[in-house]
């Protein structure tokens, strides 16, 4: 087979970019190992950007989210029994929005089919052949090689996909920070309410309140790095929540059926190295920040937007400067996200040997943000997000 653009993993970061490459005229095929099934029903991320919402609006896939989609008017703290709420509107009414990353998926899988362009489920890419001249995919579908040539290769895999592999000297280029700790992702269809919805630091671990819909939940718990699902109940579960989140405040956490379950280990890492020859990485395959953050995937859909000008410039107009500058420009975008995601990562969670001193520290920038007028416009700044540098 044959394309222009092989865009492998059909993430947030792939199925957007083929859906830009598509507005552009060109033609593209993304290959991904896991099932339609697993894709479709994978949840992770659920707080976007205005910057995410404009893009899905201005590529036509945005008319769930625009239905569905949940404004935040603001972002509640909690600590040491103080509950405190930083308004989160930011100029030109820029907010955050909450949407399940999984609909989000589901929107740009539904749309490519219906277009009726190629996208390959069951299909674990093996290999890039000749990557600074004419690439080509090696992968494996329904137990077959198969061969996939292409003009350029979008390396849209996540954290543990292969294209970073092909990065030469990748580790040379990476820093990377692994914390002592992981989150339990919880699914729940339990009522949500703004009492209890936020950010919880908490002396038995960190908690997040968040939501998916009026009546399902979207909660997290610091969790030990080795956590075992399986060793903790539905009701110790709600009973831990409650005790972090709930309990000290006042509040009672509306319970329900907890319908999905996930743990995640907690890392910062960057590759700086995200162009070589006819391959350029986007999204998680050269970045991934701790989810405190809540900016993956607002990452992500940054790094397409300037990959995918990089693409058609290389491609339409035979012209190679912007792809030159694009780690460069993502970076100005990656390096402070990430350091604000690891920075809310320090704040919110208990770790291992953690002194009174230490919480001491916590507690003072939590006052910082909360009561400052300046820490105010800093942690609403960052969770709004940082503008797209322009080429
Ligand atoms: P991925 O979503 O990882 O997609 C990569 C795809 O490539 C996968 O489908 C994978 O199966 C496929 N693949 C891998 N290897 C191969 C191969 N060899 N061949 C073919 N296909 C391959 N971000 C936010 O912005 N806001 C949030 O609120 C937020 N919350 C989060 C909560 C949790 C618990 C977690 C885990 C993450 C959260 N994130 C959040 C981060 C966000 O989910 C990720 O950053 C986002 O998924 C990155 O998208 P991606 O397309 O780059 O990578
Ligand atoms: C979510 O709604 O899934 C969510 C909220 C806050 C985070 C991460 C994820 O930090």
């Amino acid at each position: 087979m044959k394309t222009q653009v092989g865009i492998i993993g059909a993430g947030p970061a792939g199925l957007l970019l083929g859906r830009i490459l598509q507005a552009h005229g060109i033609d593209a095929v993304v290959v991904e190992r896991r099932s339609r099934d697993y894709v479709l029903k994978r949840i992770r991320a659920g707080v976007l950007e205005q910057g995410t919402v404009d893009t899905l609006r201005k590529y036509g896939v945005a008319e769930r989210l625009d239905r569905e989609g949940l404004p935040h008017a603001d972002m509640k703290l909690f600590w040491k029994g103080e509950r405190h709420s930083i308004p989160m509107t930011g100029e030109g009414g820029r907010r955050m929005t909450t949407y399940g990353q999984n609909k989000i998926v589901e929107d740009l899988v539904l749309r490519r089919e219906a277009d009726g362009l190629p996208l390959i489920f069951d299909a674990e890419v093996k290999a890039i052949e000749n990557v600074t001249d004419r690439p080509v995919i090696h992968y494996d579908h329904n137990g077959e090689a198969q061969t996939l040539e292409c003009d350029f290769v979008a390396g849209c895999d996540g954290f543990w996909g292969v294209s970073r592999k092909h990065m030469p000297d990748a580790d040379a280029h990476s820093f990377e920070k692994v914390f002592p700790f992981s989150w339990f992702g919880l699914l729940a269809e339990a009522k949500t309410s703004t009492e209890t919805r936020g950010f919880c630091h908490s002396e038995r671990g960190l908690a997040v309140s968040s939501s998916r819909g009026p009546d399902v939940s979207r909660l997290y718990l610091q969790v030990p790095p080795d956590f075992d699902m399986a060793s903790m109940s539905d009701d110790q579960i709600w009973d831990e929540l409650s005790l972090r989140l709930a309990n000290q405040y006042g509040k009672t956490l509306n319970r329900g059926p907890i319908i999905d379950k996930a743990v995640v280990r907690l890392r910062g890492f960057i590759c700086e190295k995200m162009v070589h020859g006819r391959l350029a990485l986007a999204g998680d395959a050269c970045h991934t920040v701790p989810p405190s953050g809540a900016k993956g995937l607002n990452l992500a859909v940054g790094d397409v937007r300037l990959l995918s000008e990089a693409i058609v410039s290389l491609l339409q107009e035979n012209d190679d400067s912007k792809l030159a500058r694009y780690p460069d420009l993502a970076l100005q975008r990656i390096w402070p996200t990430v350091h604000w995601s690891c920075t809310m990562s320090d704040v919110f969670h208990i770790f291992p040997g953690q002194t009174a001193f230490d919480t001491r520290r916590q507690y003072e920038v939590l006052n910082f943000w909360a009561y400052d007028e300046t820490g105010q416009r800093v942690f609403r700044e960052n969770m709004l997000g940082r503008p797209l540098p322009q080429y």
